[in-house]
């Protein structure tokens, strides 16, 4: 994610940039810095830790500036720290650059620079951007903007980037591909942000800058230039937004915010790592450590909460496609109960924030007795990405709203490719399979965009229900946890009591709770349980329960006996549960939302359990 923003004109910079870098804290918080133009001296503060914290650090400094460039980073490449904090500074200190987005082929030009003699200062792929950029400026002897142009032609990957220098002292250059830029126009002045919060308190006045763009910005100046050096006209919009609404880009709600943005974090996730084309997945810290999978005795996922329904899930894949048994642990029980822990096996630890109390002192505990933990987690440079032997970050960015939505859909796109990449390399998955798992993992994120395209029909759904005292979700199969999931984020949001089954497991007591009243949610997408699902909904309807049931597009018998139906289109059932998620997560916010509860704070609950 990262946040950046960017000023030239006739007013102090710093201060409209740490403003506007608050404002875009909830995209990372990690570390923090800007880059200060003043009479031909490039001043550059950076820090780890909040965007305060960098404030405090500066007290005292050359802060006087017209035009400077700020950045709040949420690491992706190297640990949150000083030396890895933006803006960046080319070899010869002539250029300062932030960046946000990931450049996936950092490695070979990296290499390439080394063996022309530079070095470098951090451990950021925007580091080896700026040089190279540097390096092309040289050897070409052209201008900045030449040698941005160029270098963006070798570039893989995503990118906003900033760009001043001494050299152009009114002037800030910019690119974008994939990651957003928009620029804001003043009087004399412009503005430069991540999204329009920084922007919106001086002008109303935007030109959002479109992918392969490049901008040269000065006070009284915006050209906006394609890669082939052709001007673009500048398209101007006008804001017509709350100050408050656009701090969440534009939803009532961060969770909402965060459902809606699955179609992008399961994208970036697969990025770089799913290569259809090639029949490889790419995944480093799987490669290095392929052995301790592939020569497992057994696989002992650990994890709390959302995250442990998402290990659930993974019991299933793993066992399927690997032929590796697979236990998932309740943090906190696995802890205490002095579990058996034996040479040869291998722990996932699964975990949104990287510092969940319960999840850490299990892992700590199991590493001690000598055991292979390889972490599944969001928070980069987190207490348990850096306690794991190996691990895959599941790139979803950071989430606010307390309920866990695109940390869930980010961990099970990791956890499919990791299944994938494990079973072809022991053997266990037919080629065929795994070329077509790989084709059906692709099709996710624009499957999730369909889903996502109109919601009235699940506001309805919640508004029509959003009474009943108690909810059961059922499921089975890869739709089970799927359930579980669905029970808990109802739970968390609504506070209405849910309770998650397999659906066959319902006749052998929660049944008796079916009458009239009570809203059974059914996840019953069309795969191998189908059939039996379809008699469990019978056997619910001839109780009189209200069913609400995740159907498949296309299918006429489930829709044909439910109550009310929320569709979802048809995937791999290996892979089913990242869309059939996303309806329950909308009912549950749409339920809580229509009781008037604040959904992205529930009550009782924080967004890191750090106490055991
Ligand atoms: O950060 P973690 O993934 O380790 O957190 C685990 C649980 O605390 C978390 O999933 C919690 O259950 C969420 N509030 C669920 O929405």
């Amino acid at each position: 994610m990262c946040g950046i923003v960017g000023y030239t004109g006739h007013r102090e910079a710093f201060p409209v940039i740490v403003k506007g870098l608050k404002r875009l804290e909830y995209r990372g918080y990690d570390s923090s810095g800007v880059a200060l133009l003043n009479n031909g001296q490039l001043n550059v503060y950076k820090k780890k830790g909040k965007v305060s914290e960098m404030e405090e650090s500066v007290i005292g400094k050359d802060l006087h500036s017209h035009i400077g460039i700020g950045h709040t980073r949420w690491a992706t490449h190297g640990e949150p720290s000083d030396r890895n904090a933006h803006p960046h500074q080319s070899q010869s200190g002539e250029l300062a650059m932030i960046h946000n987005g990931i450049i996936e082929n950092y490695a070979q030009i990296k290499q390439e620079l080394l063996a022309k003699g530079y070095t470098f200062k951090s451990d950021t792929d925007t580091e080896v951007l700026l040089n190279f950029i540097e390096d092309i400026k040289k050897n070409n002897n052209c201008g900045l903007e030449e040698a941005l142009r160029i270098a963006l032609k070798r570039i893989v990957g995503a990118y906003c980037i900033l760009l001043i220098s001494p050299e152009d002292p009114e002037t800030i250059i910019a690119a974008r591909k994939g990651s957003p830029l928009v620029i804001g126009i003043g009087k004399g002045e412009h503005f430069l942000a991540s999204d329009a919060s920084p922007i919106i308190e001086y002008t109303k006045e935007v030109v959002y800058v479109n992918d392969y763009e490049i901008a040269i910005i000065r006070p009284d100046e915006l050209i906006l230039k394609n890669l082939g050096n052709e001007k673009q006209t500048p398209f101007i919009q006008k804001l017509d937004m709350e100050l408050a609404a656009i701090e969440k880009g534009g939803y009532e709600h961060f969770m909402l915010k965060e459902i809606h943005e699955q179609p992008d974090t399961i994208f970036d996730c697969l990025r770089g790592r799913l290569l259809v084309q090639t029949g490889q997945i790419m995944m480093g810290g799987i490669e290095n450590n392929l052995d301790a999978f592939i020569h497992a005795q057994r696989i002992i996922i650990v994890a709390c909460g959302t995250s442990w329904h998402a290990g659930l899930i993974a019991e299933y894949l793993i066992e399927e496609l690997c032929r590796i048994p697979v236990e998932v642990e309740y943090a906190s029980e696995f802890r205490y109960r002095n579990p058996v822990i034996n040479k040869g096996d291998v722990i996932i630890a699964i975990s949104q924030s990287g510092e969940t109390a319960d999840t850490l002192v299990a892992l700590e505990s199991a590493k001690e007795k000598g055991a292979f933990i390889f972490g599944v987690v969001n928070a980069v440079g987190s207490s348990i990405a850096r306690l794991s032997h190996g691990g895959a970050y599941t790139h979803s960015g950071p989430e606010i709203g307390v309920a866990s939505t695109k940390a869930f859909t980010g961990q099970l796109a990791v956890l499919s490719m990791m299944a994938l990449k494990i079973g072809r390399a022991k053997g266990t998955l037919d080629e065929k399979r795994y070329l077509q798992l790989m084709q059906d993992l692709e099709t996710i994120p624009e499957k999730v965009k369909e889903i996502l395209n109109d919601t009235s029909n699940i506001e309805r759904i919640a508004e029509k229900y959003k009474d009943a005292s108690d909810f059961l979700f059922l499921g089975r199969g890869y739709n089970f946890p799927v359930a579980l999931e669905g029970a808990l984020k109802l739970k968390e949001i609504s506070y209405i009591h849910a309770e998650g089954y397999p659906a066959a497991e319902m006749k052998h007591g929660p049944i008796a709770l079916v009458d009239e009243k009570l809203p059974v949610v059914f996840v019953a997408t069309k795969d191998s349980y189908y059939e039996k699902i379809v008699s469990n909904v019978q056997e619910i309807k001839a109780r009189k329960g209200k069913v609400i049931a995740v159907a498949t597009t296309g299918d006429e018998i489930i829709p044909g006996m439910a109550d009310d139906v929320m569709f979802v289109p048809d995937a791999d059932e290996t892979i089913a549960p990242l869309l059939s998620v996303v309806p329950l997560q909308l009912l549950s916010y749409f339920v809580g939302k229509a009781k008037g509860f604040d959904v992205d704070k529930p009550r009782n609950l924080a967004k890191s359990v750090t106490v055991e």
